[in-house]
């Protein structure tokens, strides 16, 4: 038999910025998938939205741990949170993030840092923690929500797109670092999502022909559209898979005119 199972019955996520949007769709999708999930971000009241919809739907267990990801102290309190509830930490999606749309000329050393910090430097500071206990445990696996805009060059800021390039390429190195304890780093490169990050650059008619235009599935992603490679990669189906990153974007990147 060769099918390899996509179930995660039994094992246990964090899932950063899991209150909206596509970290609350993946931390569904985990838990569907028979995951039992820890939701961080901010807001409480996002997360307890998330975990109402995830104990309505699914038999997994939602834990809510607001926290701030910039903060080295919150993000090590979460996980030590989950662990000491959970006795297990099997994956960790770095999903939150954000973005200040500025033209590079009139970026502000303020904006580089918080978008650098939240984007990237608290991803590293949550994949080392996670690595850390991973390394002891036996593995896991760590999924790092990059974008499209890592990959290629989007009008979306630049700080923003040079965060989501690092990304990528910390996917790589720390896949290269941490195979050998069976910790398996991957990436996915969305393109266009409706969540509230992107909803006024979407509501932009101009915006959105343009994006119609350079999709070769001309329409943007469906929050399910997500869902399912994160938990592909989560799953045992992709345990030959490390430093990779997956681009979900209606063929967008491949366009070349
Ligand atoms: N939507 C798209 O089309 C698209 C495309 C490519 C890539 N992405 C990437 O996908 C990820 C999710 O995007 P999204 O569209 O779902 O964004 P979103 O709707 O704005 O949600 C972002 C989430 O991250 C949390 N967050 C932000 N800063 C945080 C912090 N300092 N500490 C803890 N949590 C924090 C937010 O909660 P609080 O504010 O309450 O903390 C929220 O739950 C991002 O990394 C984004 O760059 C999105």
């Amino acid at each position: 038999m060769y099918l390899p199972t996509f179930t995660l019955e039994g094992r246990t996520a964090l899932v950063t910025g899991a209150g909206r949007g596509i970290g609350r769709a993946i931390a569904i999708g985990l838990a569907e998938a028979g995951c039992n999930v820890a939701l961080v971000s901010r807001t409480q009241a996002d997360l307890e939205e998330t975990a109402d919809i995830i104990r309505q739907n699914t038999k997994a267990q939602a834990y809510v741990i607001p926290a701030d990801i910039t903060d080295r102290k919150q993000i090590e309190g979460a996980f030590e949170q989950l662990i000491t509830e959970t006795g297990r930490l099997d994956l960790l999606v770095n999903n939150a993030g954000m973005n200040i749309r500025t033209p590079a000329l009139e970026v502000t050393d303020d904006q580089w840092e918080t978008i650098v910090q939240t984007n990237l430097k608290s991803a590293f500071i949550a994949s080392q923690t996670a690595g850390r206990y991973m390394k002891e445990h036996g593995g896991g696996k760590i999924i790092n929500i990059s974008s499209v805009g890592g990959h290629t060059a989007l009008r979306t800021g630049v700080v923003y797109g040079s965060t989501k390039a690092a990304l990528i390429q910390m996917t790589k190195v720390l896949a290269l670092e941490w195979g050998k304890y069976g910790i398996l780093v991957n990436a996915i490169g969305p393109w266009y999502f409706r969540t509230p990050l992107t909803e006024k650059i979407l509501s932009d008619e101009q915006y959105m022909q343009d994006i119609l235009d350079r999709t070769p599935l001309k329409r943007i992603g469906d929050l399910k559209e997500v869902v399912g490679p994160v938990v592909f990669l989560a799953s045992d189906a992709a345990n030959y898979m490390t430093g990779q990153t997956l681009l979900v974007d209606g063929g967008m990147s491949i366009y070349g005119f």
